[in-house]
């Protein structure tokens, strides 16, 4: 008997390689989900990774049919803005790993926040977003849906009385980050989600420094989940992309969002409530958001994703080893004046992180250095700037999730368009570094800020222009 003759007896697969037996990814550990993620083998082929399906379109079998599946009468795919088999292997895989009944895969995190404001604001309406918030959700909020008519009230992440003060009749959600960027303030997410329901309001987070291998959201009152694939959940910084999970938990038709329940503006004849019962969010953002803004996931981007998927666990797992070893460096460093990490009891939101984080703290870290008394401007603002550029196994860049190890100095870059005090409030000190610690050996890794630090805080260290007027109100470069 070959090898593989006894695997098939021993799996019960059939000769295609299929298991009639159902989907491992029913009833497993989240470790399993997310290998067997990416589903089973095809039964046509036997082939057991996902194919890529990089079409734009697909052939009707009939005139009937056609106009049926306009009228989203008959449930195949169309047309890959709207829906794609690779891009829909990734949705049912992200669903699968929030235990959620849906999710719409888009073209980056910020065409997620796109995808699901479209459905859920409307000219008029209000967003409540805490403070803690990635530079690119406060412009976008700030600067991009204002122009929709979309006003957006910013409040004390940890401040409950702040949220029930903003809420109102004109409230379309309210917004936070699961672990708050750059600050890695987690919010309380018990009291904040009651205070959005009595309201009628759904809790919407971003979930991206979490990912569900740290956070299900949808377990502590979240509604709306969305999170960069960007990072962490693809892994190695080859692909953007976002993805918006229904968790199905919010009454929808209990409370007036046209897009999602009631006859559809676009579409009048449906009532997304009634079409998906289970996750009538995520049907609005297909039919809505995706075939009109064009915030699509591209079927070789999902392909890529269900890739980085199968070894979530694993990587998240050494991410959070591989920061506590940093962090507990950085916090005996002489030439650090602070870290910050939210598995350190110094945290000021530990407590919350250990409440809703499950398995690990995750792979961020934000400090800042001693400054030079010979440097001017602000205290350890050019010794940041240094830092970044003196790291040699660390890259230096703007994005973070990486299996590498990534670092930047975010109030001279991602954040150098807010005001000082905008960057205060998102918690952006002139001299905090962020660093998105990798999976690497941590020996290597802490040899590395060992040299960097030394570089970035001798007196002679060449001397970097701090931007102490905060710089013009604006965009978020990344
Ligand atoms: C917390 C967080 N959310 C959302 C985004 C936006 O994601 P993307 O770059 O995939 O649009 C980022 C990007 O850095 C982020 O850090």
């Amino acid at each position: 008997m070959t090898e593989d003759a006894d695997a098939d007896d021993a799996t019960g697969t059939d000769a295609a390689g299929t298991r009639p037996g159902g989907d491992p990814r029913d009833g497993t550990r989240f470790g399993t989900r997310a290998v067997h993620a990416d589903g089973p083998a095809d039964p046509a082929t036997g082939a057991r990774a996902p194919a890529l399906h990089q079409t734009t379109s697909y052939e009707f079998p009939d005139a009937d049919t056609a106009a049926d599946r306009y009228a989203l009468e008959d449930r195949g795919h169309i047309y890959s803005r709207i829906s794609n088999p690779t891009t829909e292997r990734l949705e049912d895989a992200i669903a699968s790993l929030h235990d959620a009944p849906a999710a719409v895969a888009t073209a980056s995190g910020m065409a997620a926040l796109d995808a699901l404001t479209l459905v859920l604001a409307e000219a008029g309406d209000t967003v409540v977003c805490s403070n803690d918030t990635y530079g690119g959700t406060t412009t976008y909020l700030r600067d991009t849906a204002s122009r929709r008519g979309i006003d957006v009230e910013f409040v004390d992440t940890l401040d409950v009385d702040a949220y029930r003060d903003a809420v109102d009749d004109d409230t379309a959600f309210v917004h936070v980050e699961t672990v708050g960027n750059p600050s890695l303030v987690t919010p309380d997410f018990d009291a904040i989600s009651a205070v959005a329901h009595e309201h009628g309001v759904p809790l919407v987070a971003d979930n991206t420094f979490a990912t569900p291998a740290l956070c299900n959201p949808g377990d502590h009152g979240v509604d709306v989940v969305w999170e960069s694939t960007t990072k962490w959940l693809h892994g190695s910084g080859t692909t953007v992309g976002g993805v918006v999970v229904d968790t199905g938990n919010f009454d929808w038709r209990a409370h007036d969002y046209p897009e999602v329940a009631g006859p559809n503006p676009a579409y009048p004849d449906t009532d997304f409530s009634e079409y998906a019962p289970d996750a009538p969010l995520a049907a609005a953002v297909r039919y809505r958001s995706l075939r009109s803004l064009g915030d699509q996931q591209s079927p070789f981007d999902a392909w890529q994703t269900l890739q980085g998927l199968q070894t979530l666990e694993l990587r998240m797992n050494k991410h959070c080893e591989n920061a506590r070893i940093v962090a507990d460096y950085l916090q005996e460093h002489d030439d650090v004046a602070w870290v910050t990490h939210p598995g350190l009891d110094s945290h000021p939101t530990h407590d919350n992180a250990s409440e809703y984080l499950d398995g690990g703290y995750g792979g961020m870290i934000a400090f800042g250095l001693a400054g030079s008394e010979e440097t001017p401007g602000p205290a350890g603002y050019a010794a940041g700037k240094r830092f970044c550029e003196a790291v040699d196994l660390a890259s230096f860049l703007a994005n973070i999730g990486d299996a590498k190890t990534l670092v930047i100095h975010p109030a001279s870059t991602t954040h150098a368009q807010l005001s000082p005090a905008e960057q205060a409030d998102a918690g952006v000190t002139p001299d905090l570094v962020r660093l998105s610690v990798g999976i690497e050996d941590p020996a290597d890794l802490l040899a590395d800020l060992d040299a960097a630090i030394a570089s970035a805080t001798t007196d002679d260290a060449a001397t970097a222009t701090p931007a102490t007027d905060g710089g013009t109100r604006g965009g978020d470069g990344a």
